[in-house]
């Protein structure tokens, strides 16, 4: 008989170089089918994420939420979303979670017009309501360099909530990036400059329903 594995690393590298032919087969399939309806999406070099893909997500970790906070729920449970990019997971996550939860939203700025991380946080909406003693969960739309996060959780920390969690949609692989624990992501997401979804650039795009990797020309 054959032996298609004539050692372990043979069947490793088969096994990485089908996974990689796979994915890269779903990503152009997702490219070639994609539909380029309006002016938005020509500015779109390929999508990562589609709507159907983002909703079984989003569910799934309302579904994870509902199961672990059930026990506590009595306590109080307040999502914070991080105006404006995490509005829209916020909105499609607190539906998909099954048990009785607050809402409020702060408004912070760590990018300015650019696409890089400028590292200064500045609070420019605080939350509308205590915190002390409930349960905090800080949906994120996007950790990058992780700075927003980490000075949010500081900040937060110090109005005594009984918990802080995060659940962030997406999370960049890339290496200078803080140390941040998120129980709930989404995806690991390319460290490439991405739009749709809640995220922009100089706040267009934020209303494709997709998470797309933007043309590099429109904004070097
Ligand atoms: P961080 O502080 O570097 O983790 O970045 C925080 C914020 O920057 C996120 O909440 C987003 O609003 C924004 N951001 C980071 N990466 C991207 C991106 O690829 N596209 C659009 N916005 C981004
Ligand atoms: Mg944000």
């Amino acid at each position: 008989m054959v032996n298609f594995f004539p050692n372990i690393n043979d069947g490793i590298t088969i096994l990485v170089l089908c996974s990689s032919a796979v994915w890269g087969a779903i990503t152009v399939s997702k490219t070639i089918m994609f539909k380029r309806e309006g002016p938005m999406d020509q500015d779109i070099a390929k999508v990562i994420y589609s709507e159907k893909e983002i909703a079984s997500r989003v569910a799934a970790i309302g579904q994870a939420i509902t199961k672990d906070y059930a026990p506590v729920a009595d306590e109080g449970i307040i999502v914070i979303s991080v105006l404006n990019g995490a509005a829209l997971f916020m909105a499609d996550l607190v539906r998909q979670i099954k048990l009785p939860l607050a809402m409020d939203f702060m408004a912070v700025s760590s990018y300015g017009n650019g696409t890089t991380s400028s590292g200064v946080v500045r609070i420019i909406k605080d939350l509308s309501q205590d915190i002390e003693g409930k349960h905090v969960i800080i949906a994120e739309d996007i950790i990058d360099s992780g700075l927003t996060l980490k000075y949010l959780i500081k900040y937060l920390s110090s109005r005594k909530p009984a918990s802080i969690e995060v659940a962030a949609l997406l999370r960049k692989n890339t290496e200078r990036q803080a140390d941040i624990e998120c129980r709930y992501e989404g995806f690991e997401c390319p460290d490439e400059f991405i739009v749709g979804y809640g995220l922009d650039y100089a706040e267009h795009y934020r209303n494709l329903p997709y998470i797309g990797v933007l043309k590099p020309e429109l904004y070097q």
